[in-house]
């Protein structure tokens, strides 16, 4: 009998964590008695056939390592029907049954054009954002957070030293996530993101004018990269404030570092579910975690899910920040 294969790439923006799920994915594969291999840089190394054998040994030690050791590309020629159909024959000519893709929701909609097209496809979410619709969490938001908090706790050293204002930007695409969980975490006093509307003047400058009355000195104001415009909202602040406000943009430092706990044990746990869903015969669809339990939907149905945050801790958050 024919041992069947299994593909692992990662795609879109790496994630600490996502060797985790590599790991887990080769392991139970071949625990199952099917052939892994791996793809490199996502789905151009679909596209290009770069394709390569693994065995139990060569996913040691990448446990505690943070990036990708497929590395990974955000793949402009994928997006073609061209890139598409070289990538089908790839998978053909080395009989390929499944591709696992671990990634972002941009992953999954090339999980989806690859599935319809014949390549079985099943999706893992990593990505720091937390932002696939279908999955409470997503391999590497925690270890981001944890990076975001220990940043900003030494940027609060520095402003607290000069009675200053510090706006610091935060990952998160279009998701606030991100923004809100380190905002709570470093009691920051105003936490911007996409998904709240507010006003500038009444919900940070008058806030921060109202604060300082109760004789604190230095604030810090968390904003999500989908909002943006941090040095604009540094003059504001120093207009309507009278207090020397500094802007920084933490960007890639979160993508990086040894994964937490969280994320190696979530690799593992997703990475291994995806093959045992393989097992049971259910391909294109995506692994997910759902109240707090492991779970999948079919990538088509998870991408036109809705992602919410959490408002409630939004809330909290301006109640205790103060
Ligand atoms: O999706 C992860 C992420 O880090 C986002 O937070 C950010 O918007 C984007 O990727 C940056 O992408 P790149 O590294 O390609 O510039």
């Amino acid at each position: 009998m024919v041992r069947k294969t299994i593909a692992v790439l990662t795609s879109g923006g790496d994630a600490p964590g996502m060797n985790a799920a590599i790991r887990a994915v080769v392991r139970s594969a071949i625990f199952s008695g099917f052939r892994a291999v791996g793809v490199r840089r996502g789905f151009n190394g679909l596209i290009k056939g770069d394709v390569f054998e693994l065995n139990l040994r060569s996913v040691s030690h990448i446990l505690s390592q943070g990036g990708t050791v497929l590395y990974s590309a955000r793949s402009s020629e994928f997006m073609t029907d061209n890139g598409q159909n070289q990538a089908v024959e790839t998978c053909k000519s080395l009989g390929i049954d499944c591709v696992v893709v671990i990634g972002g929701d941009g992953s999954f909609n090339g999980a989806l054009a690859l599935s319809k097209k014949g390549i079985p496809c099943i999706g893992i979410p990593g990505t720091i954002d937390n932002d696939i619709q279908c999955s409470e969490y997503t391999i590497g938001f925690d270890t981001a957070m944890n990076t975001a908090m220990e940043m900003v706790d030494k940027i609060r050293d520095t402003t607290e030293s000069h009675d200053r204002c510090s706006i610091v930007e935060v990952m998160g695409r279009r998701c606030g996530d991100l923004a809100l969980k380190t905002g709570i975490a470093v009691g920051a006093t105003a936490i911007l993101i996409p998904e709240v509307k507010i006003d500038i003047q009444r919900d940070v400058i008058d806030r921060i004018n109202f604060v300082q009355k109760t004789s604190k000195r230095h604030f810090i104001i968390i904003v999500a990269e989908g909002v943006g415009g941090i040095d604009n909202l540094a003059d504001q602040i120093e207009k309507g404030t009278g207090i020397a406000t500094r802007s920084t943009i933490l960007g890639h430092v979160q993508r990086g570092g040894s994964p937490t706990l969280q994320d190696r044990v979530m690799g593992s746990l997703l990475g291994s579910y995806a093959i045992k869903i393989f097992e049971e015969e259910l391909v294109n669809r995506v692994v997910a975690i759902k109240n707090g339990k492991v779970t999948n939907y079919a990538i088509d149905e998870a991408l036109k899910m809705k992602k919410n945050i959490d408002y409630e801790l939004y809330g909290i958050a301006m109640k205790v920040s103060i």
